[in-house]
This record gives structure tokens, sequence and C-alpha cells, in this order.
């Protein structure tokens, strides 16, 4: 089975990502665990817990955790304050000590929550991440960044935390819903983009050999079994090598191997979803606008050029059927930066592509505004 390894420093600080099956969770946690550890509280919501809590839970036992459990709602608008709070309340009234443990069981949600709540209770417990989205595995599990959302705007408060260990079963996928799928899928595409020509053609191959929508299918054929660990493998230590160089995104670096550019197509996407209230998308649907709207803006301003414009097209089309954008105003988009901006100085930094594999990053002065705005009214028309 894949094992990916972060290579972090200082050393207490790297870790683990292991592809294995949840029934082994158990003595995972155990090897990854302080040996102190007594108590473990998994963190979750009751859709997925109903899921897989019970086969995480009796692994844990079986090698002598003692094992709470706590459920926090379902979505965005659970990822607050008010569900951080009675997190840490539920860990105090357990008497979790500093050598115990948190495990968070689910999507990015549930991840950054948990990863949150155990940096700050007692200053730092030990944290385990098994991811159960798409999302979540080949993105916000790894590279140890938490947050919550506030009234003022999403990851407002958070930390840089890295876990003691990820795990990973592939087959949680099979309970996704389509949705989710797309969503996580346009991340990967996202991260081959920006990667190298490898990861794109990897992930392309996998979309057109297993379309997305026979997915759930596939998971009776041992090759589609193996070929998804592989790519999320592959995925997965893309994201660690660019964490690796950048674990806290330096600010004021702008080079192509700065943690920054894990924002490609994301401008767009955060303004999509912030004028559809964050209702209407799913983020990664958003994402799936975003890098083509960045790909057509690389057009004219960088070197990308029309071939691989066509096959970034296609592999995004690849990952499943999006909500339409046709009514949705170009100028209310453009208008939605200022918060993407406000966060960078005041001054938006574009995410661009010179070629596949070669991202470059754009100061928003060195770009025509009619350029962008061509370029989203003709992804968002499409
Ligand atoms: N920390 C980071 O670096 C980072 C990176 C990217 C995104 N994020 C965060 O991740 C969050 C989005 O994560 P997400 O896309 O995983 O969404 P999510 O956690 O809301 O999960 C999506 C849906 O899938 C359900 N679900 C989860 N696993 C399932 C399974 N195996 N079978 C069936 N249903 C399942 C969930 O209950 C939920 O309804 C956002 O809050 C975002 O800010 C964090
Ligand atoms: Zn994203």
């Amino acid at each position: 089975m894949e094992k990916v390894q972060i290579k972090l420093s200082p050393a207490s600080h790297q870790y683990e990502i292991e592809f294995c099956n949840l029934t082994m969770s158990g003595a995972w946690a155990k090897q990854n665990l302080p040996e102190a550890a007594r108590k473990t509280v998994i963190i979750s919501n009751r859709k997925v817990f109903n899921l897989y809590g019970e086969t995480v839970k009796n692994s844990l036992e079986k090698v002598g955790f003692e094992v709470f459990a706590f459920l926090i709602g379902d979505g965005e608008k659970y990822k607050n304050f008010r569900e951080l709070q009675k997190t840490l309340q539920f860990f105090s009234e357990k008497k979790l000590i500093r050598t115990d443990a948190v495990i968070a069981l689910g999507g990015g949600v549930v991840g950054d929550l948990a990863g949150f709540a155990a940096s700050i209770y007692q200053r730092g417990v030990a944290f385990l991440q098994i991811p159960s989205t798409l999302l979540a595995m080949i993105d916000s599990s790894v590279g140890g960044k938490t947050a919550v959302n506030t009234a003022f705007g999403k990851n407002l408060i958070g930390s840089f935390y890295q876990p003691n260990g990820v795990l990973i079963d592939v087959e949680a996928l099979r309970t996704l819903h389509r949705r989710e799928l797309t969503a996580g899928f346009c991340e990967a595409v996202k991260q081959g983009a920006i990667a190298s020509p490898q990861l794109f053609n990897q992930t392309a191959d996998f979309l057109s050999n297993y379309p997305v929508k026979y997915f759930r299918k596939n998971f009776s054929n041992t090759t589609f079994v193996t070929d998804l660990r592989r790519l999320l493998a592959a995925q997965v230590s893309f994201k660690a090598e660019i964490v690796v160089g950048d674990a806290q995104e330096s600010a004021d670096r702008i080079d192509s191997r700065s943690r920054k550019i894990l924002n490609f197509g994301h401008t767009v996407a955060h303004a999509l979803e912030k004028v559809t209230a964050y209702k209407y998308f799913k983020h990664g649907e958003a994402v799936g606008y975003g890098i083509l709207a960045a790909a057509e803006i690389s057009k004219t301003v960088a070197k990308f050029n029309q071939n691989e414009l066509k096959s970034l097209n296609d592999v995004v089309k690849l990952t499943g059927s999006f909500p339409s954008a046709a009514n949705i105003d170009v100028n209310e988009v453009i208008k939605a930066f200022a918060y993407d901006k406000k966060q960078a100085g005041n001054s938006l930094q574009w995410i661009l592509l010179d070629s596949i594999g070669k991202p470059l990053i754009l100061q928003s002065e060195n770009i025509p505004s009619r350029v962008v705005k061509n370029s989203i009214e003709k992804i968002l028309r499409k």
C-alpha cells in the first residue's frame, strides 16, 4: 500500500499519509500516537459516522483505546465558533489530557474544525485525520491548515497545526455524492495543472478511463481501486512537496513553487461562491470555472497556448456537469474580488499558467481589466 511522507522541519512535525483500510485504523493510530495516549475523541458528523464510525471505533477499541465520539452538524455553516466551543467542552468533560488524541473522521469541514480544536485544547493535543471526501483526501487533510469561519469571512480564525498522521481509505469514496466527486476532481485537475504534465495526464487518463458517473460501480474492479489509490497518492505527494517547501505560505514569495500556487483558479472561485451566497456551487465546482477563467487569462497575458487550453477544458468537462453560471453577472464577480484583494494587502495576485506545470504569479495591475472581464464572461457563458 502507498505511503507518502511529509518531511517538515522540525522533525517533530513530520508525519505519514498512509493508504489502508478503515478496519486498520486502531493499529495505525497506535503506531502514530504517543505511547501514553489512552483516550481518543472521534470528531465527525452524523452522516459520516453512521457510515464509518463504528468500524473506526471498534478498531480503536480493539487495540485498547478508550473511544468517545462527538458529532458536529453537517455542512460549512457548522464550521463555526459555537461548534468549536461545544467540541472543546466535550474534551474537557471527557477529561482529555495532553497525551490523548483527537481524530477527525469526515470531509474538510470536520477536518478543519477538529484540527483547530486539537491545536488549542491544552495548547495542542495529538491529532489524526481520516478524510472521507475526495477533496479532504487530496487537499484539506494535507498541509496543516485548520480554521473556523466567522461572520466576517471564511477561514478567518485558525492555525497551522500538523497532524500526527493521515489515513486514507479510498473505499470510503464509494458513498460520496456525485457532486462532491466532481468538486474533488476539480481540485485534482487544479493540482495537476500547476504540478506537472505527468500529474495532469495521470488525472486526465484516470477521468477518461473511469467516467465519474460510473464511479461507484467501478469499485468492484480491482484495477480501478489500484489506479484510484495511485492517483490520490500522486496528488497528495505533490501537495506535500509544496507544503514542505513553504509550510506557512510566506506572504512575500511569488515563485512557481510558493504555497500560493495552490490557489490557482481560486480568485474567480471565491468570487463565484460569494455572489451566489455560498449556497449554489460546491467549492470545487466553482474552482472548475475558476481554473478555466485563469487559463483563459493566461492565454492572453502569459505563454499558455491554445492546445493546452483545450486539454484543460476537456479534462474539466470529464469531472462532471456543473450548475449553470449563465445568469451570473460578471461585474458582480469582479466586485467580489475585493475580499481576496484585502487579504493580499490591497493588491490581487493572480495565479496563471505559462504552461501545464509552470504556474506564475502576476499582480492584477499587470493584467488589463478588459482581459479579465472578457475571459470570465467567456467561461461563464459556455
Ligand atoms: N485545510 C485546508 O487546507 C483546506 C483546503 C481545502 C478546503 N478546506 C475546507 O474544506 C471544507 C470543504 O470540505 P469538503 O469538500 O470535504 O466538504 P464537507 O466536509 O462539507 O463534506 C461534503 C459532504 O460530504 C459528506 N460526506 C463526507 N464524507 C462522505 C462519505 N464518505 N460518504 C458520503 N458522504 C460523505 C459530508 O457529510 C458533507 O455533506 C471547506 O470548509 C474548506 O474551507 C480546507
Ligand atoms: Zn479549493
